[in-house]
């Protein structure tokens, strides 16, 4: 036995349940079809909910921003000092949100760790909705705060773990926006309510709303008119914005905080120029027009009724997240093996990244998708539903 036999184990007993993920490697832009694995293939597995992560405005502005600045910035900006390019993407959100500030990070798991454990210690109690993602709960932890999950989108079940927690120097209260796995919305309106009444911290995670929910993709702060009244807003430029980054919007007070006090800004350097440069082309596209924000729903909407009329269960999804629910892992991975056979590429989902027995393959619907495209797959998730015995 070497040192290293219990990691050997460890992924056969994942290859074993079907737990072990295989990555897929691609070899063209990203965009409705891609070449993985040598094959053209149409793409469900991106959060490239707009296309912008191959658009010709955002490569451009990456090329000339190279052409300006060079590639990299050079150092963490607290030491090295600051690219005007970071200034202006961080004021250009702020206006797009409509908050009073924003500061970016290289990655939203990067906000996440940095904000919670900036805002809550020791002697601090947060309330972490069941479900949500791991950059949060990895955040709750590294804040050495309790934490206290409440059943998943339950603000009855909040206000009584609430009512439970007697002893506290500070508290806060988080959660996912949407639901990356499940496409299911926090019910903010009434999450807001209570940290209202309790003068508790409010921090919602947006990164699957950015770019996403809300007018022209303002996110989730903007779907429900709360703006100015959410603590913090998470979000990143990783998914609709289809570049890379993360960001934290709301009151000056706390992003100034954040500045002195969130690890990942003081001890890491920023995202390179080329991101930053695309990201401030993303924020002039989605302020120009909402054609593809209306363009991604109204795919959504025409894929998730199509399959519902299928017989699939797509669960409790409202945004364009479609999980089509299978059950066990190893159903999930061959119906996923299967689609890409047939030219879908729509991974299969098991745990941890979702519970036990609740293995799904994911799709995510994009504006780049085109009605012929949108068939294509419906047909083909109907020829595999009915080869496995999923639909009728
Ligand atoms: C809710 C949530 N927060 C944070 C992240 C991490 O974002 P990024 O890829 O920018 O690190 C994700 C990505 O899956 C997410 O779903």
């Amino acid at each position: 036995m070497s040192k290293l036999t219990w990691i050997e184990q460890e992924l056969q007993t994942l290859r074993d349940e079907g737990l072990f993920t295989n990555i897929r490697v691609i070899d063209s832009p990203m965009g409705p079809w891609l070449t993985v694995d040598g094959r053209r293939v149409l793409n469900f597995c991106a959060n490239n909910y707009l296309g912008l992560a191959n658009h010709p405005r955002l490569t451009s502005a990456a090329k000339d921003a190279i052409d300006r600045y060079g590639v990299g910035p050079g150092a963490v900006r607290t030491i090295a000092g600051t690219m005007s390019i970071h200034v202006a993407l961080e004021e250009r959100l702020a206006a797009f949100k409509k908050a009073e500030a924003v500061i970016t990070f290289q990655s939203g798991f990067n906000a996440n760790l940095a904000t919670i454990p900036a805002l809550v210690g020791r002697d601090d109690v947060i309330f972490s909705d069941r479900l949500n993602h791991a950059s949060i709960i990895d955040g709750c932890r590294l804040s050495r705060a309790k934490i206290v999950a409440y059943e998943h989108n339950d603000p009855d079940d909040l206000r009584r773990k609430i009512a439970e927690e007697k002893v506290y120097n500070r508290r806060l209260i988080v959660s996912d926006g949407v639901f990356s796995m499940d496409g299911d919305i926090a019910p903010l309106p009434q999450l807001y309510e209570i940290a209202r009444e309790h003068d508790i911290l409010l921090m919602m995670d947006d990164a699957h709303g950015e770019g996403v929910l809300g007018n022209g993709g303002r996110g989730i702060v903007d779907h429900f008119g709360l703006h100015g009244l959410v603590d913090i807003e998470v979000g990143t430029m990783s998914k609709a914005f289809g570049v890379m980054g993360g960001l934290v919007a709301g009151k000056k007070v706390i992003i100034d905080w954040l500045r002195q006090r969130g690890r990942p800004f003081l001890f890491s350097s920023a995202v390179t120029v080329p991101d930053a440069a695309a990201c401030l082309a993303a924020v002039d596209v989605l302020e120009e027009s909402t054609e593809l924000v209306d363009r991604l729903w109204s795919n959504a909407a025409y894929f998730k009724a199509e399959m519902k009329q299928l017989g699939f269960d797509t669960g409790q999804s409202e945004t364009p997240i479609v999980p089509v629910m299978l059950g066990e892992a190893p159903l999930a991975q061959q119906f996923s093996r299967r689609l890409f056979d047939l030219g879908v590429f729509a991974m299969a989902l098991g745990f941890p990244t979702v519970p036990q027995g609740k293995a799904r393959i994911r799709v995510m619907n994009t504006a780049a998708h085109s009605q012929d495209d949108l068939d294509f797959a419906l047909e083909i998730f109907a020829r595999v539903g009915r080869e496995l015995g999923v639909i009728a």
